[in-house]
């Protein structure tokens, strides 16, 4: 980023008043409030790509590997841009000089690759009249949460998460940014049966990158060579994408995120609630979770 920007960043963050607002319930940063008009009512190509995803469960990883697909596995292509710029967050209008998504997108050239974390109530309707294609990434509710949890700490543009005693409580009652959880990967499980909806569960991806960059692939109408899915493999494995200053976000100033505190390529592993929850605390969670899930036909692997 040009360092003018840079001090720009900066020097609007120093004022930057962190704020949560509401849409229809849904708690969303004041900055996405504050701009709904325009994110609502975005307009969406036939063919743009879509990646949607409750914060936390694996966005930045199938940008990487859609983008990657797009350019049939050339990596230096695919570090032609931050991963923030090359694939909008239509969610975000922050303040000038940060990039909004909204505009970014308009200005891009087709096939765009776009990602947002709305539920699926308050997309812009436009992709549905499109018959955009959709991959959603689910990751299991207890590791979303402990990244969510040092995610906040890291990340300016987020409410502080306060402590991990009162985090647990927030997030099971939804009370985080884009809403409850629950709500989120049941809304998009229901909305497969009437879109094009790819749903991928983040667990699958760690335990067979491949088989399930494939699914991707075939999803996307592409038919890449075995050497070129091996390099897509290799350029999106966890360490790849840490030391890759496009994919971990180290091309942000630490104004916006602080990776002393903790890095945004963290861990890239599944079960580090382990690490964290109470015996007390996965009771509690497992209760609800069974509460809530219910019904709703969706597996993920929570003995994980
Ligand atoms: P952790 O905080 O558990 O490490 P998002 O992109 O939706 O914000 O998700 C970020 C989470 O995905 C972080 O989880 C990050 O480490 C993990 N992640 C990103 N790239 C990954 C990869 N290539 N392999 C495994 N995990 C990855």
């Amino acid at each position: 980023m040009d360092p003018a920007m840079v001090e720009e960043i900066v020097k609007v963050m120093e004022n930057y008043q962190i704020t949560v607002g509401h849409i229809e319930g849904v708690p969303l940063p004041s900055i996405t409030c504050d701009a709904w008009d325009t994110i609502y009512g975005f307009q969406a190509r036939g063919d743009d790509i879509l990646i949607a995803t409750y914060p936390k469960a694996g966005t930045t990883w199938m940008q990487e590997i859609v983008d990657l697909i797009l350019q049939e596995g050339d990596a230096q292509k695919g570090r032609r841009a931050p991963c923030f710029i090359k694939v909008p967050f239509i969610d975000l209008v922050p303040p000038k000089p940060m990039p909004s998504g909204v505009e970014l997108a308009q200005t891009m050239k087709s096939p765009r690759v776009l990602k947002t974390h709305l539920p699926i109530n308050l997309l812009p309707p436009s992709f549905w009249e499109k018959n955009v294609k959709a991959v959603y990434v689910a990751r299991n509710a207890k590791d979303c949460m402990v990244s969510y949890y040092y995610f906040q700490k890291m990340n300016k543009g987020l409410p502080p998460p306060g402590t991990w005693e009162n985090y647990f409580s927030t997030f099971l009652s939804g009370d985080v940014p884009w809403g409850s959880w629950f709500d989120h990967v049941i809304g998009w499980g229901k909305a497969m049966d009437k879109h094009q909806i790819l749903f991928i569960f983040y667990e699958d991806m760690i335990e067979d990158p491949m088989r399930e960059i494939r699914k991707v692939t075939k999803f996307l109408g592409k038919d890449l060579s075995e050497e070129v899915l091996e390099n897509i493999k290799y350029h999106t494995s966890f360490q790849a994408m840490k030391e890759n200053p496009m994919a971990n976000y180290t091309a942000l100033p630490s104004a916006v995120m602080d990776q002393t505190i903790s890095p945004f390529m963290r861990k890239g592993t599944v079960g580090d609630w382990r690490n964290h929850f109470t015996v007390a605390q996965n009771i509690i969670f497992d209760e609800e979770y069974k509460k809530k899930m219910e019904g709703s036909g969706l597996n993920f692997r929570t003995e994980l």
